[in-house]
This record gives C-alpha cells, structure tokens and sequence, in this order.
C-alpha cells in the first residue's frame, strides 16, 4: 500500500509538471506569464491539426444491432455494467478490475441477470491492455483512478473502440490534446460520461434554453460542492487516490459535473467557445483540520501536506462574451449543490431547490405577477408539464431506482443508443477535453495571481460553425 501510493505521488506530481510544461509550450509561455488582470488577447490556442487527422464532431459510424462492452473499473463502474444489463441492445462481453474480487463479483452479477458470464480480467494494474486487443468490443467503460483514464482512452481508440471515459477524463492540457488528437486519428469516440448532463433539471433547462424561454443567454454559475472529507480518507476506494490530488494541485480538481451542464446550455464547442478564465481558491483548512483532530485510520496519513484551497472559484469568458461561474468544494460541511443556475434576457434558473423567474409568466399562461419572485409549486408544474426533456419522459419510468436519481441510466442508454445508431454522442472528445481542461487551467490561474488564463480551443475553430446541441 505504501509503495503504491509513494509512486502515485512521484506520478502525479511528475504528471502535472510535465502537462504545466507541455501546455506552456502550446500556448507559447504566454498565458501564464500574462501581468495579473490583463486580458488575454490571443484569443485561440491551438496547434494545427496534423496531417492524417480529421474532425469528429460529426463522426457517424456502422449502426449496430449489439452494443458489446466492456468495463474496466469496477467501484463507479458497476453502474455502467448494470446498466448495460438492462439496456436490450447492450452486451456486457469482459469486465476488468486489477482486484479479483471486484472482477469477479461484476462477472456473476452478469450471469445471474443474463445466464452468460463474461471474460474476467483482473489481478494486476495491466491486464485491461489484454482485454482491450478482443475483437468483439465496440464500447469500452473505463471508470478507474484519474492517472489511468487518458492511457487507456488511446489505447481502447487505437484498438478501433469506442472509449467511454469517467469524469474528468483528463488532468493535464497535454492529456487532452492526446485524447483529441487520437481520436480524430482513430476516428473512434472518446466520449466523456458526465452523468450530470442528463439529470431531470438540467435536460429540462436545456430544453428550455433550446427553446428560447430564457432569450438570449448571458451568464451562468456551477459548481461541485460536495462534502468528501470521509471519502477522501476512505480506504480501498477513491481515498487511496482522490486525496493525492489536494497535496499536488490547487484549483477545481472535478470541473465537469457543474461545467458539463452549463457548457450544454450555452452551446460552448457549439456556436460559443470558452475564451478565457481567472481562478482564486481560498486557504486550505478543513483536510488538515480531519487530518490533525480526527487522525483517520489511525493516524498512518500523519504529516500529509494539502495545497488544494477549501473554495476554488474560477469565472470563464466566452468567445461570446458570456460568463460562467464554477467552484469546486469538497470539504467544506454543507448539502450538496451543482447551482446549476442559468441567466437569460428572459428568465434565470437556479437549482437546490429548483427555482424559475420569468420576465412574461402570462406567456406560459402561469398565474406569477412579474420576475421578482420565483415561480410558485404550480406555476413550476405548469412549466414542467411543458418543457420537460423528451428524453427524460421517455426514460424515467425505467431509470426510477437507478443511479444518481436515474441519470445515470439515461446517460448510459442514450450513449450507447448513438453507438447502435452510429450517430453521433451529445459530447465528443472536444466537450471531454474542453471541461476537463478547466482542472489545470485553474491551477495555473490560482498559481499566477489569479491571471487570466487562455482556454485552447480543441475544436479548432469548428465551434464557429456548430450548431448548438439540439433535443435529443
Ligand atoms: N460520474 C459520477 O457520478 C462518478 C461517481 C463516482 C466516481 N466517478 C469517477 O469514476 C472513476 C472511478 O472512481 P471510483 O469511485 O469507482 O474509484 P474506486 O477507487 O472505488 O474504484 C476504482 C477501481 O479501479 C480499479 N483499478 C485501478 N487501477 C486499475 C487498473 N490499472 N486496471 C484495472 N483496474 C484498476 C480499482 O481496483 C478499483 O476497483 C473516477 O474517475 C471517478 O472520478 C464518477
């Protein structure tokens, strides 16, 4: 145990030296460097695509009758193995897990739901590179530590699979150019399982955004605040990783839960781009402070140093002169909340709990007076009976029990139904890349003053022409 974390250490902090230099050198040194408060004024960043490489925000691929797909990863990833269970066009044909037991017990949930057992992969940190050479996988799950996504993303798309990658798919600039980049090469999916973008509220405010009830959009907030100060001391889980990332990073380590969303409301990679961002993190306080008085597990993690600031806020211009607010906490005591708040010329939405203002109620025949208040229980039904996702409506009998509040469901299924239709996913690599960019991006924000920071475009420039998602 002790070695393997010693060398996650060397590898993390190795990992984010090497991706602050690459992106330095992507971005010419420049945006880093920039005095404190000066805008930035090159407005894209992004290295000429190479030869042999095309787009794939387009990409349309064989329609399937099966999906077959493998998992690898199986703590977070048993939920796409049990989705994939009860979705009639997915097969679950391997699962991997460095531990055995974990293998296994995926393996036997299969058989009992489906009377098939799949290959098992398991008992060391390799062995995927094995399962990923089949021939008969076309989606591979990969829901392990953050350190591995990005390898086994290239290696899955240079063996002609689709990689479906946990969240956030990549922690250095360099890493998301890799997935871009192979992705184009491979012509394969990368895409990112932000589980987020298919909650209730949030397909019901894309559906509204896409519908004009908020006119014209204009700013938006976000966030991950969430109390993890148990989870990142857990042991045999996220523990034994997630806490690594709080000694060598300060910034919003977990961007694209709140970012997802709201980059889907305001057609960011889609009409709009993210242009730049500034970040500020408060002191670190709270993992110390369960470290010194609570001394977990007994004690084995005394004299661990935190950098990552309690509160990290980072504010992102867009191309389109728009604004997004996002923070990362996950230390502090509170309820969870994404905010999840959307503003318009017309109408503004914030979640926990969701609430809806309307400049014209009499529009939607609601009985509210005027947009100083937010919208009454019935108004708010009134408004849901309308703009609820077709999606949503399509799927929430079926999800009802599943994970996260059955988004997960509706995530996994519409996911792999693009894959059986061969259409294009709602996120490609670009929205992978684009959102978990915001990790080190804050950073190097938090570590320079809070300068601003240029955000690369890893569309290269086919956001001016995209359309922004539509109803699914
Ligand atoms: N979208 C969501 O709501 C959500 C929720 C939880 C976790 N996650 C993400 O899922 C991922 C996994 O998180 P988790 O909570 O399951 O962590 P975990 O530590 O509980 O599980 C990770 C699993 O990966 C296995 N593993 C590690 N290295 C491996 C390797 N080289 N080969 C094969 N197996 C390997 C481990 O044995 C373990 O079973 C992370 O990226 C996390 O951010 C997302």
């Amino acid at each position: 145990m002790d070695t393997t974390n010693s060398s996650r250490r060397t590898f993390l902090k190795t990992s984010a030296l090497a991706g602050l230099s690459a992106s330095l050198a992507a971005t010419g040194g420049c945006a880093a460097t920039k005095p404190s408060g000066s805008a930035p004024t090159k407005s894209r960043l992004a290295p000429p695509r190479p030869l042999g490489q095309k787009p794939v925000h387009d990409l349309t691929t064989k329609p399937l009758e099966k999906v077959r797909v493998a998992v690898i990863g199986l703590g977070r990833g048993m939920t796409h193995v049990q989705d994939s269970l009860n979705i009639e066009f997915a097969e679950v044909i391997a699962v991997c897990d460095k531990r055995d037991n974990r293998a296994t017990n995926a393996a036997n949930a299969c058989e009992k739901k489906t009377g098939k057992r799949p290959a098992v992969y398991s008992g060391n940190e390799t062995i995927w590179e094995q399962m990923v050479e089949r021939e008969d996988i076309d989606v591979v799950y990969i829901a392990t530590p953050w350190e591995w996504h990005v390898p086994m993303c290239l290696r899955a798309m240079e063996r002609g699979k689709h990689a479906f990658v946990e969240v956030s798919a990549a922690v250095t600039l360099d890493e998301c150019w890799q997935l871009v980049n192979t992705s184009e090469r491979t012509q394969r999916h990368c895409v990112m399982l932000e589980n987020c973008c298919y909650g209730e509220n949030e397909l019901f405010v894309l559906n509204m955004a896409r519908q004009g009830v908020f006119g014209e959009l204009t700013h938006a907030e976000c966030a991950y605040l969430h109390e993890l100060r148990g989870v990142l001391f857990s042991l045999g889980s996220e523990g034994d990783w997630r806490r690594e990332y709080h000694k060598t990073h300060d910034g919003n380590l977990y961007p694209t839960h709140g970012l997802g969303p709201v980059a889907q409301y305001l057609g960011v990679g889609r009409g709009d781009q993210f242009k730049f961002l500034v970040s500020m993190s408060s002191p670190e306080k709270s993992l110390t402070k369960v470290l010194n008085e609570k001394k977990p597990n007994g004690g084995r993690h005394a004299g661990e140093k935190y950098t990552c600031g309690d509160m990290n806020t980072s504010i992102i211009k867009t191309e389109l002169g728009r604004t997004i607010m996002i923070q990362h906490d996950v230390v502090t005591p509170r309820p969870y909340s994404r905010i999840n708040g959307l503003n318009g010329t017309d109408a503004s939405f914030f979640d926990y709990p969701a609430r809806l203002a309307i400049a014209a109620p009499k529009q939607y025949g609601l009985s509210a007076g005027n947009s100083h208040e937010w919208l009454n229980e019935n108004d708010m039904a009134v408004m849901r009976e309308k703009f609820t996702h077709p999606l949503w409506k399509k799927l929430q009998d079926r999800s009802k029990g599943q994970g996260h509040g059955g988004m997960d469901f509706v995530m996994n299924w519409r996911h792999l139904d693009c894959i059986r239709q061969g259409v294009t996913p709602d996120s490609v690599v670009y929205d992978a890349a684009g959102w978990s960019s915001i990790l080190e991006l804050s950073t190097r924000s938090v570590a320079n003053g809070s300068a601003p920071v240029v955000i690369p475009d890893f569309t290269r420039g086919l956001w001016k022409t995209m359309k922004p998602l539509g109803i699914a």
